[in-house]
């Protein structure tokens, strides 16, 4: 059983300017909370109680108003502080020591994800043994996320982030589960042409390994990445 999860909540917004430039975007409001508890919420739902949010330096103060330490939420939240984005798999290093010897699930602190049946889905994804898995939703405009190609029996076939040429509508959602290895994977990777270290990368080692599997967040679904206004 996965019992612990990391929310990535850091990013410049830059997309988002000037708003951003006060308020890191995942304590922008969407309807009447920040946007930050829907991912929480996604953890929540899938039985996830014990919770490590890494934020930018210097923006603790900002989330630990709004999310102190969990108690009135029948959870456990911890805090850890990312000097400058340097990719999603960071988390894994930054979080090495709250993961510790267990599985983990990763969520992107902006991205909001509503399904009738994802409940179900979540409970399932928990209960990994080894391995990695993914959450996959059509889009229209493929090239601006990660992408993975499914051959005729659902089988992975190709990865690539922000592909230029079109190579599949499914993108690679900022919802991930991974066994202990994940640690050891994300110490190794090379950073990229935008100078970060990129998950797809680590999806890329799992699946040479034969040990990645995705789902689709399914019929009715919604997943919005809140990237730009
Ligand atoms: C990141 C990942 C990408 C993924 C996306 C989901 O993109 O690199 O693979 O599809 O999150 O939100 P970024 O937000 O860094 O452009």
């Amino acid at each position: 059983m996965i019992k612990k999860g990391i929310i990535l909540a850091g990013g410049l917004g830059t997309r988002m300017g000037p708003l951003s430039k006060a308020v890191n975007k995942q304590l922008f409001p969407i309807y009447d909370k920040p946007l930050i508890f829907y991912p929480l919420s996604i953890l929540m739902l899938a039985g996830i109680k014990d919770i490590l949010i890494i934020v930018n330096k210097g923006q603790l103060s900002q989330f630990k108003k709004i999310l102190p330490n969990g108690e009135n939420l029948g959870i456990k939240i911890s805090y850890a502080q990312q000097e400058f984005p340097g990719g999603l798999p960071e988390a894994f290093i930054i979080g090495e020591k709250f993961i510790g010897k267990s599985k983990v699930a990763l969520i992107l602190g902006d991205n909001f994800f509503y399904g009738q049946s994802l409940t179900a889905k979540l409970k399932n994804c928990v209960k990994l043994t080894s391995g990695a898995k993914v959450f996959l939703h059509p889009v229209n405009n493929p090239s601006l996320y990660g992408v993975i190609k499914l051959n005729k029996n659902k089988k992975i076939q190709k990865i690539e982030e922000k592909p230029k040429r079109y190579l599949s509508n499914l993108a690679i959602t900022g919802l991930y589960f991974f066994d202990n290895n994940v640690i050891k994977y994300s110490k190794i990777l090379k950073p990229s042409k935008r100078k970060e270290i990129e998950i797809v990368d680590l999806l890329k080692k799992y699946n040479k390994k034969r040990k990645l599997s995705a789902e689709l967040i399914g019929r009715g679904g919604a997943w919005l990445d809140a990237g730009s206004i």
